[in-house]
């Protein structure tokens, strides 16, 4: 598949997908590069793979959800990128080994994985049912399980990849609410850590994204449910949240965004095996 872009520019690169020929010697250059993003319907997820479009990546695009699905393929088409998006649930190990391997075969090559998708999960521990606990798991944790088990066979062949997890300052801090979710991110940095271990000597690094509170689909719906607990409108449970915050900011996807650029880039060669928290303090106060 030949790419359309722009190769008259100055330090622009001419190139198809899937070959590698930097021509601006830019190590942040993401023109060319081809990202792979699970949960790419929607949030963070969508925030990435319009990021990264807008730099000239081709984006790969997995979602259950069919229609932010289509959405995000439509927005990223508008940076005048290649979007492949495949619907697939990434707690279904075969689906998800197919997926990456269609991916793999349509544009050539995945520079970079986004294990982003997930799911939050009940918020009351004891009202919590066996279910809600294994899906919470199987999409979280097992979920990033399959999709690095799909592409590190690729990654390790061509001896460079970036995988990055999406886990979150849940991972790190304990509380009384949404417990499995906790868990599951917890799961989610240890299986970061780890993999970094194996798959250092190949020259891929794997890494999370931690970010605070971010007000996506998924954490408007989460706060709104426990500001209708707590008796509190929407607004006064944000503006409480927000002030236990050490900068007293809300985290914006631009902030996960920024810290995706660098993972991937050459300046990031040797960071791996961490978690990179845009999250205004949160974890350091906890
Ligand atoms: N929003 C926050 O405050 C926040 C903070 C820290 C971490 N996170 C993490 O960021 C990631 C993205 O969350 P978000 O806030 O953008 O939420 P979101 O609900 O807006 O997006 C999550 C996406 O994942 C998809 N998804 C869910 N289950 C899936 C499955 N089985 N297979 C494939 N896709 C699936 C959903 O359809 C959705 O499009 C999640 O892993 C979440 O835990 C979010």
């Amino acid at each position: 598949m030949e790419a359309n872009f722009d190769q008259t520019g100055k330090g622009r690169r001419v190139r198809r997908l899937g070959v590698e020929t930097p021509a601006t010697g830019n190590p942040r250059d993401m023109e060319g590069m081809v990202v792979a993003i699970t949960g790419a319907g929607s949030g963070i997820g969508r925030g990435l793979a319009e990021y990264f479009a807008e730099r000239g990546s081709a984006v790969a695009a997995f979602d259950v959800d069919t229609d932010g699905l289509e959405e995000t393929g439509a927005h990223v088409e508008q940076s005048g990128v290649d979007c492949f998006r495949v619907p697939l649930d990434v707690s279904d190990a075969q689906a998800t080994q197919k997926a990456i391997a269609d991916a793999i075969a349509e544009l050539r090559h995945i520079d970079a994985l986004f294990a982003n998708a997930g799911v939050i999960g009940p918020s009351d521990f004891l009202a919590s049912t066996p279910e809600e606990w294994s899906r919470v798991m199987n999409v979280n944790v097992l979920g990033v399980v399959n999709s690095c088990h799909a592409v590190i066979p690729h990654m390790m062949e061509r001896r460079r990849g970036r995988i990055v997890a999406t886990a979150s300052y849940n991972a790190f801090r304990a509380g009384p609410h949404v417990i499995p979710y906790r868990v599951s991110k917890a799961g989610v940095m240890m299986l970061v850590r780890s993999l970094s271990l194996v798959m250092g000597p190949y020259g891929v690094t794997v890494n999370a994204i931690s970010p605070g509170v971010t007000m996506t689909p998924m954490q408007r719906h989460h706060a709104q449910r426990t500001a209708e607990e707590s008796g509190v409108t929407l607004e006064e449970y944000l503006a409480e949240r927000t002030a236990k915050i050490p900068m007293q900011h809300l985290t914006e996807i631009q902030d996960v965004n920024a810290i995706a650029g660098f993972l991937v880039s050459e300046e990031a060669r040797l960071i791996t095996g961490q978690s990179i928290a845009p999250d205004g303090g949160v974890f350091a106060s906890s």
